[in-house]
């Protein structure tokens, strides 16, 4: 639900999140299992214990305050069409390597925003008049309909609803910011746009058909197949690399703001495709000595940073914050909030990090998943880089690319995890047979 509830609201916004000086956390750290790691881990994971308790609020509620104005909600820079500022801005992060994020934004099919137009004949003809047999998914900001359009391509059509009062307006907002940030954004992790329309009360955004479900559903096992965890692994890191981009590489750093396991879309190779970005809003420019804007809070509830819901301040530690909430999710399997536990077991983080302090972290793996060696050793890795994400305080997470690199090191050393594990067992069950012959 994307309707603002004011109570929610004051219930988050004015409470009051304890601050711990957690100078334990810094952007350089290594995930690892030393001692002095583990240490500054644990403690790490006291003050952030205690910080969850002040956000419970019903799990998937779309928060979205209105108390700043909309006109400044996403006021994106016109596309930077010379090399000079996509330049000046790789300098100033240090970025040289934007290959390896970037796909082929600088060709010459680089799009203005909106300057794909579809008129609603053609709407209609791809989803045979938004047949209810096409619906594909529904969220705040309206239905998802799978459509086809006149060249064969398979797409996804988001229809808004027609709304009344001041959510239209909200709504629109939300067009608007997704439109922009898609036209500007082209990136293998992220979902591709193909297009939009506005006509009358009808808003609709064109974007590539992502055809294997979200991230949500996979590990809900609603199809039956349990996403082993080399799988989530690789989801992880594919998500990260697409919030890096966002961060990083894209003109002006955009925040999404609301990542969490439902806008994540899966391929049919269980690559991942970060989706929705009615709540993107750009990033302060840090060139000008900003650090943050002061924006009202959007997100989901469970995912949303408790820094910037007491302080309104958002900056691209939020989208780090919401990752580690969502690396949590996939190795428990658990929702961020889940209303029908135990009360110590509602919030999943505090209740993963609590057994993390009680070192029976490993109680918390998702069951669906093996406890084997390999397992059981990168669950831990995935959970202290959470751990770091979800630190109170902004300056003690990590970056995003930070994260990326992190992910890719637990992804290899994952992989020599399983070889060995694969390597033992079948040296076993050889030895096995020559006993069984001798
Ligand atoms: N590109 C896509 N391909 C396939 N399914 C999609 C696509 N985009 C959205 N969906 C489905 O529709 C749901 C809602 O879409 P989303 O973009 O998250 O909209 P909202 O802004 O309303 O939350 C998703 O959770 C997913 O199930
Ligand atoms: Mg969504």
């Amino acid at each position: 639900m994307r309707s603002p509830d004011s109570s929610y609201d004051v219930q988050i916004t004015h409470g009051r999140i304890p601050y711990s000086p957690c100078s334990v956390y810094s952007d350089t750290s290594t995930v690892g299992s030393s001692t002095p790691g583990r240490r500054r881990i644990s403690v790490a994971a006291r003050s952030v214990a205690g910080i969850f308790v002040r956000c419970f609020v019903p799990p998937e509620t779309k928060i979205s305050t209105f108390s700043v104005a909309d006109s400044e909600e996403f006021k994106a820079p016109s596309v930077v069409s010379d090399g000079s500022r996509a330049g000046s801005e790789r300098s100033r992060r240090g970025g040289s390597n934007r290959g390896v994020y970037a796909t082929s934004n600088n060709s010459t099919h680089r799009r203005e925003p909106g300057s794909v137009i579809f008129t609603m004949e053609e709407i209609f003809r791809a989803t045979r008049n938004f047949s209810p047999s096409f619906k594909i998914g529904h969220g705040g900001f309206g239905t998802v309909y799978k459509g086809t359009l006149d060249n064969g391509t398979a797409v996804a059509v988001k229809r808004g609803k027609k709304s009344i009062s001041q959510l239209d307006k909200h709504l629109g907002v939300e067009f608007q910011s997704e439109i922009r940030t898609l036209a500007q954004v082209e990136h293998l992790n992220l979902v591709k746009f193909y297009g939009c329309l506005e006509h009358e009360d009808e808003r609709v955004v064109v974007v590539e058909y992502v055809s294997n479900g979200t991230l949500r559903d996979h590990l809900d096992c609603i199809n039956g197949n349990i996403l082993d965890l080399a799988a989530r692994i690789d989801i992880a890191t594919d998500v990260a690399h697409a919030i890096t981009y966002l961060h990083m590489y894209t003109d002006h750093p955009i925040i999404h703001r609301d990542i969490k396991s439902s806008n994540i879309l899966l391929t049919a190779h269980l690559r991942a495709k970060v989706a929705d970005f009615g709540f993107a809003r750009l990033a302060a420019e840090t060139d000008s000595g900003a650090t943050h804007v002061s924006t009202q809070v959007k997100g989901t509830a469970g995912y949303l940073d408790p820094e910037y819901l007491r302080t309104y301040q958002l900056t691209e530690k939020s989208d780090v914050y919401s990752f580690g909430v969502l690396l949590v999710e996939i190795v428990t399997g658990r929702r961020p909030i889940e209303t029908n536990r135990e009360l110590n077991e509602r919030i999943t983080a505090k209740w993963a990090l609590n057994k993390f302090l009680e070192e029976d972290a490993i109680s918390t793996l998702d069951p669906k998943l093996e406890c084997t060696t390999a397992n059981r050793s990168t669950f831990a890795k995935i959970l202290e880089l959470a751990l770091q994400c979800l630190a109170p305080r902004r300056q003690n997470r990590p970056s995003m690319r930070r994260c990326a690199e992190i992910l890719w090191g637990i992804r290899k050393d994952y992989r020599e995890l399983t070889a060995l594990d694969c390597h033992s067992l079948s040296s076993h069950s050889q030895r096995n047979a020559s006993r069984r012959e001798g």
